[in-house]
């Protein structure tokens, strides 16, 4: 479900016409639609509603303040990888007990701001990593927070960049050492072992892979509350798909069906860290065409955003469908939609099919809420986009179109070359 549909000839974000809004903020635009983002989080908690649980958003899908907001505002949580989401989290005014931190690196500067913020739990990915917060904790005389992120050595059959619970990456700890890792952290003086952690990939289309890795990570657990140890928080991570194309992914009232079922009988917190599947159709970036080109062999429609606004086609081959923002009747080309950074992997689509545009007319890249302003860069010296919000009528910038000035904030030339 999304809020981005035609009226007539024309493509609306909610009640307003984008073409409206492309012509009021400039592009290249990111625009979220706040009712979809609201929808899609309450189908979380409706889904699961039955089972105490908690939505810790996933930040790097989309860490816009504005939209951290929303969630904070209905009750939502976070899942972050650093300190700098973190710092977002709280400012958006999300509370740290509903805080889970993931990532393989963290830093000692990291692990003391989430100690001293009081974060619900760390998602402890390496044993290495476990004696540090161990030996931080120690030092700042707190009692760290933990679960250990599990590999349960599960296909998600997802695209290879984005599948993390296979044993050949870098995620978590094998399923067939966790025991043992368990039981060193119980051991530890200042860690509290309270949870359960494990995210398989993402674009996960199907339900078989959350079911199997649950299942396997439920034996585990059984295991754990055996050798006495208290497990709280059962952290099943994030990972819905949504369909960019022709995917038909189950949605979370599927998931809901298929997992709380299992946790029958069992005094857990279920928390769910989905990202994509919140904001990922909640947001569109719109961009104006700037030229046509017909080489020797292709047509090139160029536009003005390029892969440092939207990385996805190029890093994944992802496939987002493009829409003129005001339909009109022409005749339809086969084209590569390219931005303007020098290089040839700096493309939105290959080979589509669109109706032929002409200049300054906008196009809207659909699918865009979610690893897209997140992953957005200053390649090429271009200022990052802006962002804005629509509810209903009314529209928000939610973040200004950087600047030159912004280009080269922090930068310093030093004594000698002045
Ligand atoms: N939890 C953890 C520990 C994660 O690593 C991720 C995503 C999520 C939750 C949220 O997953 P989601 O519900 O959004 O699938 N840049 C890539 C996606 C990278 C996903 C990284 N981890 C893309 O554009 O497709």
């Amino acid at each position: 479900m999304h809020l981005f549909k035609y009226h007539g000839p024309e493509l609306f974000a909610e009640d307003i016409a984008v073409k409206e809004l492309a012509e009021k903020y400039g592009t290249p635009l990111y625009v979220y639609s706040y009712n979809t983002v609201l929808r899609h989080f309450q189908v979380y908690t409706r889904a699961f509603k039955d089972y105490p649980h908690i939505i810790c958003f996933a930040l790097k899908a989309n860490s816009n303040i504005a939209i951290l907001r929303l969630f904070a505002k209905n009750g939502g949580g976070a899942d972050i990888v650093s300190g700098g989401e973190l710092y977002k989290a709280l400012k958006a005014g999300i509370s740290p007990k509903k805080i889970v931190y993931a990532g393989v690196g963290k830093t000692v500067e990291e692990i003391k701001f989430a100690l001293r913020s009081k974060i619900l739990m760390f998602n402890v990915e390496s044993d290495d990593e476990l004696r540090e917060i161990n030996r931080i904790a120690g030092i700042m005389r707190l009692k760290a927070p933990v679960a250990l992120r599990i590999n349960p050595d599960i296909d998600p059959e997802t695209h290879p960049y984005i599948a993390t619970g296979l044993k050949r990456h870098k995620f978590g700890i094998p399923i067939e050492d966790a025991l043992e890792h368990y039981r060193v952290a119980a051991r530890l003086k200042n860690i509290k072992v309270l949870g359960i952690h494990k995210h398989i990939g993402s674009q996960i289309t199907k339900i078989s892979p959350f079911v199997d890795s649950l299942k396997s990570i439920l034996l585990l657990l059984d295991k754990l509350t055996m050798e006495g140890l208290n497990i709280q928080n059962l952290d099943i991570g994030g990972g819905l798909g949504i369909p960019y194309k022709d995917e038909e992914p189950p949605v979370p009232e599927d998931l809901a069906k298929n997992i709380v079922p299992l946790l029958k009988g069992r005094r857990l917190t279920l928390i769910l860290e989905p990202g994509r599947s919140i904001v990922g159709n909640a947001g569109i970036l719109v961009t104006r065409m700037l030229y046509q080109k017909k080489g020797k062999e292709k047509e090139f429609v160029i536009v003005d955003a390029g892969m440092n606004d939207l990385i996805r086609p190029s890093f994944y081959g992802a496939y987002h469908h493009l829409l003129p923002v005001v339909r009109k009747k022409r005749d339809t080309i086969l084209c590569d939609v390219v931005g303007p950074i020098c290089e040839s992997s700096d493309f939105l689509a290959i080979e589509r099919e669109l109706k032929r545009l002409r200049k300054g007319e906008y196009l809207a890249v659909m699918g865009a809420g979610a690893y897209a302003f997140s992953m957005s860069s200053n390649y090429n010296s271009r200022p990052k986009a802006a962002e804005v919000m629509v509810r209903g009528r009314e529209h928000f910038l939610i973040r200004s179109r950087e600047t030159y000035g912004d280009l080269i904030r922090g930068e310093v030339i030093p004594g000698f070359l002045k």
